[in-house]
């Protein structure tokens, strides 16, 4: 079995990432620093390095013995990354940078990067394919349409072998052996945990009721955790299988393909807690795009790939996981 790096290890997805290899016999090496990701829901059988992707060395002892590498490690709030671009260029595309020298130096020579569905902007129409113009508006979508260059570049000029996931709207949490794996962001800005958190004191908030759609909320691509890194896993299969061919980077949507709006949401979240889910009619969000939906067949036939849990598992998974938050520490 081969060992993987899975950098931002300790993070949502990463830890769901670290818990399905490991059950899949692979080796794993963590790279994380913990300024967002937890220690905790880390297996002692995964070898952990704490670390920034801004420290060279770090990178390059969590590397040792590693064939393949899956880069989730960076910083993805949209509204923070407007106040504070130069983190967001720092960590994210200096960290990244470093990252890519660092598997160079050590002829690390394939690549899975968590890109963003952000990188596209607002969409001239929807599904977006990934073939859309990309015209981000905000830097976190424009750091990650940064480093897709950069690892284009990689291959192009050093033979390395990639694929970037662009990924739109993940929920939803994976029931691991040592518990539920839950989103623990602080603050919390996700609509599907801010929704199971809704009380009566301190209810949701709809960010606008006046959107161009059906109801009038807007609209999203959820995709479940767990099928979100089954698609990680496909990316991986297709790169040793030769289906993505040497040196190439492929870009590739992860969505479900379809859409939900907050008030759906709203509805699937109060059917999985059977409570109405108490919430506030509030102003628009700036900057938010009213739809956004996948184009996903490109997923389908590159990584052999299928969404296979809907907004209603999603929903309960997450609130599951938000209800039962103690995982057994390391062991
Ligand atoms: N929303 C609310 N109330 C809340 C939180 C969100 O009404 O308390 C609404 C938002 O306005 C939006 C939808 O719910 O319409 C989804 O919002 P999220 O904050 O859950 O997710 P975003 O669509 O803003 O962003 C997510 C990721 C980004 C990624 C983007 C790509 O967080 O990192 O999807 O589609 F770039």
């Amino acid at each position: 079995m081969t060992r993987i790096l899975i950098t931002g290890g300790a993070g949502y997805i990463g830890a769901t990432a670290v818990d399905m290899l490991l059950a899949q016999g692979h080796q794993i090496s963590v790279l994380d620093d913990c300024s967002t990701g937890h220690a905790d829901t880390l297996p002692n059988s995964a070898n952990f390095v704490k670390g920034s992707l801004l420290d060279r060395a770090a990178i390059a002892r969590a590397l040792e013995g590693c064939e393949s590498v899956i880069h989730f490690a960076g910083k993805s709030l949209v509204g923070e990354s407007v106040a504070k671009p130069d983190l967001y260029w720092s960590v994210n595309v200096v960290g990244s940078r470093n990252l890519l020298d660092e598997m160079r130096i050590s002829r690390t020579s394939r690549l899975v990067f968590s890109s963003s569905a952000a990188t596209y902007g607002e969409p001239k129409s929807v599904p977006i394919p990934e073939t859309a113009p990309t015209s981000p508006t905000n830097a976190y979508g424009a750091t990650k349409l940064a480093i897709d260059a950069m690892i284009s570049d990689e291959c192009r000029a050093f033979g390395l072998t990639a694929t970037s996931l662009r990924y739109f709207n993940v929920a939803g949490a994976l029931k691991s052996k040592r518990g539920w794996l839950a989103e623990r962001h602080d603050p919390e800005t996700h609509l599907i945990p801010n929704v199971l958190k809704s009380t009566s004191e301190n209810p949701v908030k709809i960010f606008g009721s006046d959107w161009p759609t059906p109801d009038g909320t807007c609209i999203r691509d959820y995709v479940h955790v767990v099928d979100l890194i089954d698609a990680h896993i496909g990316a991986l299969a297709a790169i040793a299988n030769g289906n993505i061919e040497s040196g190439n980077h492929e870009i590739v949507n992860l969505g479900s393909g379809d859409g939900y709006s907050v008030k759906e949401v709203l509805n699937a979240a109060s059917l999985a807690l059977g409570i109405e889910v108490p919430h506030l009619d509030s102003p628009r969000r700036p900057g938010d795009p009213a739809t956004l939906i996948a184009d996903i067949a490109k997923a389908k036939s590159l990584l052999k790939w299928r969404p296979t849990r809907d907004i209603n598992q999603m929903v309960a998974d997450a609130a599951q996981a938000q209800q039962n938050p103690k995982i057994v520490p390391r062991f």
